[in-house]
C-alpha cells in the first residue's frame, strides 16, 4: 500500500473521498420572492428512517446554501443517467442556474428538477457549520420516484451505475 501522509490537504481530501462512488443530486429551494436556487451535490446521505431524515453538506457562502437555510425548506432531486448536463449546469458557480429552465414545483411548492430519478421534499430539521460547509439535516415530507437509471460519480467523473443482477441483499427480503 502507498504511504499516506499525516498532513491531509484539501486536494488530497477531495481525491481520496472521490474514491467513494456516489450518485448525483441537485438541492433546490426558493427565496421568499419565489426566486429558485439550486446546486449540484454528491454529499447526500440518509440519516434516519424513522423519522425520515437525510443530510447534505453545502459549501458556506454559496447562494443556494443561504437560500436553503433561509427558506427552511428544500428538495433533493436525484439525477438520472441522462441528466449529466443538469449536474454541470447546477455546479457552475455564481450563475443563474435556472436561466431558461421551466420551474416545476413539487407538492410542497419547492422547485424540483423535472424527470429526475427521484425527488425528496424536505423541511430543514436543523443545520450547523462544520469546517467550510454547512451540514443541513432535512426531514423528508414527500417522495416521488421514477423508473430508470441513476447518474453516478466517481473520481471526479460522471458514469453509469451497473446493476449486477444479483438477488436483493438479505435485509431487503
Ligand atoms: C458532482 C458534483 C458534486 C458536488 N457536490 C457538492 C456538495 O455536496 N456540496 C457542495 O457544497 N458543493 C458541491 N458541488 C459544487 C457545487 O455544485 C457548486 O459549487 C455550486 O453549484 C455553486 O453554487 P453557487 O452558484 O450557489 O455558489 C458539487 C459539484 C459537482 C459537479
Amino acid at each position: 500500500m502507498a504511504p499516506t501522509s499525516t498532513a491531509v490537504d484539501p486536494m488530497t481530501m477531495r481525491r481520496s473521498m472521490g474514491r467513494f462512488a456516489t450518485g448525483v443530486a441537485v438541492v433546490t429551494t426558493q427565496t421568499p420572492d419565489g426566486t429558485p436556487h439550486g446546486m449540484t451535490v454528491n454529499s447526500l446521505t440518509s440519516v434516519s428512517l424513522d423519522p425520515p431524515l437525510l443530510l447534505v453538506c453545502l459549501t458556506t457562502g454559496a447562494r443556494s446554501t443561504d437560500a436553503v437555510t433561509g427558506a427552511g425548506r428544500f428538495a433533493v432531486s436525484i439525477l438520472s443517467a441522462r441528466q449529466e448536463h443538469l449536474a454541470l449546469r447546477f455546479a457552475r458557480r455564481g450563475e443563474d442556474h435556472f436561466a431558461g429552465l421551466e420551474v416545476i414545483r413539487g407538492r410542497h411548492r419547492v422547485p424540483v428538477i423535472p424527470d429526475a430519478f427521484a425527488h425528496l421534499e424536505c423541511d430543514v430539521e436543523r443545520h450547523f457549520t462544520a469546517g467550510d460547509h454547512v451540514v443541513v439535516i432535512g426531514h423528508v415530507r414527500h417522495v416521488c420516484e421514477r423508473d430508470g437509471q441513476p447518474l453516478g460519480f466517481l473520481g471526479g467523473r460522471f458514469g453509469d451505475v451497473v446493476d449486477r443482477g444479483h438477488d436483493p441483499a438479505p435485509w431487503f427480503c
